[in-house]
């Protein structure tokens, strides 16, 4: 099945229904709010320990049928199924798409693809236990200090070099889980070739107690080793400066075996960087770039939160996987939302989707999101290699609440586009603070501040999806001229996930939510999710373009004009 062609949802009778719902589609969330008291019982779902409304969406029983037909059509669970047992349904590159293997349980009775099972060759199970084990063994090392650095003192700072999904994934999780890192370790994450994020995150380190962890998939992206060389180079300046190794051969390779790390798939290339390939975790091409946080790429957090927590948010991956997994496509999340992104997008209009956290340690998701869906789903080509038949991957953008309210709410209340909006929310702070002194007005002493914020998030998706009419507006006083600017016409789709807590298995239900979503509307697009062929044009002229950038007056003459005048322009500027 993987490399046949895929089923065109717009041919689906499906497809053309929902065509005929949207065509003059005038939705009324008061009206079926009204007319139904059940609708948000109805629409409110469980994953694992998320609760998901998706009641303030713009969804009726009639366009939700059609909906999950085509999910039926396109074969959603089969193709998951296909995925889980380790079919090549990365079909461009060949590849099995793995990462669900990289989250089942050790040893757990009922597991399907059954334990133990191989693809190509190889136990998976076996291999993702036994890496695990090494990346758990060396955490622990470093934790308690039996791990030190050159000159024998604890480790205290671990940086990540990497970038894309070997950097997104572990910043946003070391982020979301702070409250989880032990006292006196912490994490800091290199990305941008841009030499002043290696500049500004090196300043006030002290080479002693700092270890680096280079974690590139395929150990030759630019970004990464020129970063890496850049950290060797500024380890072995530091502590030859403060006398702590001399500059022979021998004292800088020490240096760097007490201080480097690596995770990569190509270990040959981390043994030529001069890591010590025992020092390296390995990880397998059927793990993609941005599907890979829960794999060794995590190493730099598995140090941070331990690996007992490290456990527990590969649980929480996993319950998500199993919903997946069991879970009828009427009462399966991640397929009704990914269903719901289609309807918006293919049917109403919708370009982009925010996801909006209402918890300030999930700062970093919306830009881990956006690796996630856009290399996932920015394709124009299906998987078969023929156009695909509709539009496909949405912008996805975000900021956490309440600072987005300040910022582009407006546009989402009352802009003329359409931005179906995740709202996301925990229940429990890790620190809950309460506002002693109150307001004198409305917010009272003692107020719990945690339920202020809160308060936010249930008010917005209302006036979202409720809106202010031009007669209520009225009722309040005000002036008939600016009557207009101060109506809100609601019908602003949202979903509201709630969670418990940030917990670490709450924010691998999050991310693997997310993986299924994009999995979803990538399957009825018929498009492969999981190749990024694009971004690699990019990666091939930058390299082109160096000499000429560097002042090579032939690499500037074979340039287009435009690239030539700028290159011009920025040497003349250059001092
Ligand atoms: O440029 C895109 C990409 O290939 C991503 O898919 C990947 O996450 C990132 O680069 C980093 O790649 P690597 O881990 O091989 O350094």
């Amino acid at each position: 099945m993987t490399g046949s062609a895929p089923v065109d949802p717009t041919s689906t009778e499906a497809w053309r229904q929902l065509s005929r719902i949207a065509e003059g589609f005038s939705p009324d969330l008061r009206g079926w709010f009204d007319a139904d008291p059940e609708r948000a019982a109805r629409y409110t779902f469980s994953a694992a320990d998320l609760t998901v409304d998706l009641s303030k969406g713009l969804v009726t029983e009639e366009i939700l049928q059609h909906l999950l037909q085509l999910a039926k059509d396109t074969d959603v669970a089969g193709r998951f199924q296909a995925m889980i047992s380790g079919e090549h349904i990365n079909v461009t590159e060949d590849r099995a798409v793995l990462h669900t293997a990289l989250r089942r349980p050790p040893h757990a009775e009922g597991l399907v693809p059954a334990a133990g099972f191989t693809v190509d060759g190889q136990d998976v199970d076996a291999d993702v236990q036994a890496t695990l084990d090494k990346v758990f063994a060396f955490a622990e090392q470093v934790r308690s200090a039996a791990w030190t650095g050159v000159t024998g003192k604890r480790i205290s700072t671990v940086v990540n070099i990497g970038i894309g999904g070997s950097d997104l994934g572990p910043v946003m999780v070391y982020e979301a889980l702070k409250p989880y890192v032990q006292p006196g370790l912490e994490a800091r994450f290199v990305s941008n070739i841009d030499p002043a994020d290696i500049y500004e995150k090196t300043a006030d380190l002290d080479p002693e107690t700092t270890l680096f962890i280079v974690a590139s998939k395929t150990f030759g992206t630019l970004e990464t080793l020129t970063n890496a060389r850049l950290a060797r180079q500024w380890l072995w300046e530091r502590l030859s400066a403060s006398g702590s190794i001399d500059d022979s051969d021998d004292a800088r390779n020490a240096a760097v075996a007490k201080h480097f790390v690596a995770v990569s798939t190509a270990l040959d290339k981390v043994a030529a960087f001069g890591i010590d390939p025992e020092n390296a975790f390995g990880f397998w091409d059927w793990v993609g770039g941005r599907y890979s946080v829960d794999s060794a790429i995590g190493t730099s957090v598995v140090i941070a939160i331990g690996p007992d927590n490290w456990r527990a948010f590969l649980s929480g991956f996993h319950a998500m996987d199993e919903h997946v997994r069991t879970t009828p496509l009427e009462q399966n999340v991640p397929v009704l939302m990914g269903l719901l992104n289609v309807w918006y997008s293919n049917f109403l209009g919708a370009q982009s989707h925010a996801v909006l956290p209402y918890t300030q340690y999930l700062h970093r998701f919306p830009a881990y999101l956006q690796q996630l869906t856009m290399e996932s789903n920015g394709k124009s080509v299906r998987w078969d290699g023929s156009p695909v038949t509709t539009d496909t991957g949405e912008v996805f953008w975000g900021e956490p609440g309440t600072n987005g309210q300040h910022a582009f709410y407006q546009l989402i209340h009352q802009g003329t586009r359409l931005i179906p909006a995740d709202f996301i929310a925990v229940a429990n702070p890790p620190h809950a603070l309460a506002d002693n002194t109150g307001d004198g007005g409305a917010v009272q002493p003692g107020q719990d501040v945690h339920a202020l914020f809160l308060a936010n998030f249930f008010a917005q998706t209302k006036a979202l999806a409720f809106g202010k009419t031009a007669d209520e507006v009225r009722a309040e006083g005000t002036a008939e001229s600016v009557v207009p600017a101060r109506v809100f016409s609601g019908n602003r789709p949202t979903a509201s996930i709630l969670a418990p807590s940030l917990t670490p298995s709450v924010v691998g239900q999050l991310i693997a939510l997310y993986e299924h979503i994009v999995f979803t509307e990538g399957t009825i697009w018929g498009i492969d999710s999981f190749d990024q062929w694009g971004v690699e044009l990019g990666k091939q002229l930058a390299l082109q373009i160096a000499p000429a950038v560097n002042g090579d007056q032939a690499a500037l003459d074979a340039q287009d004009s435009s690239t030539k005048s700028l290159i011009a322009k920025y040497l003349e500027l250059r001092q």
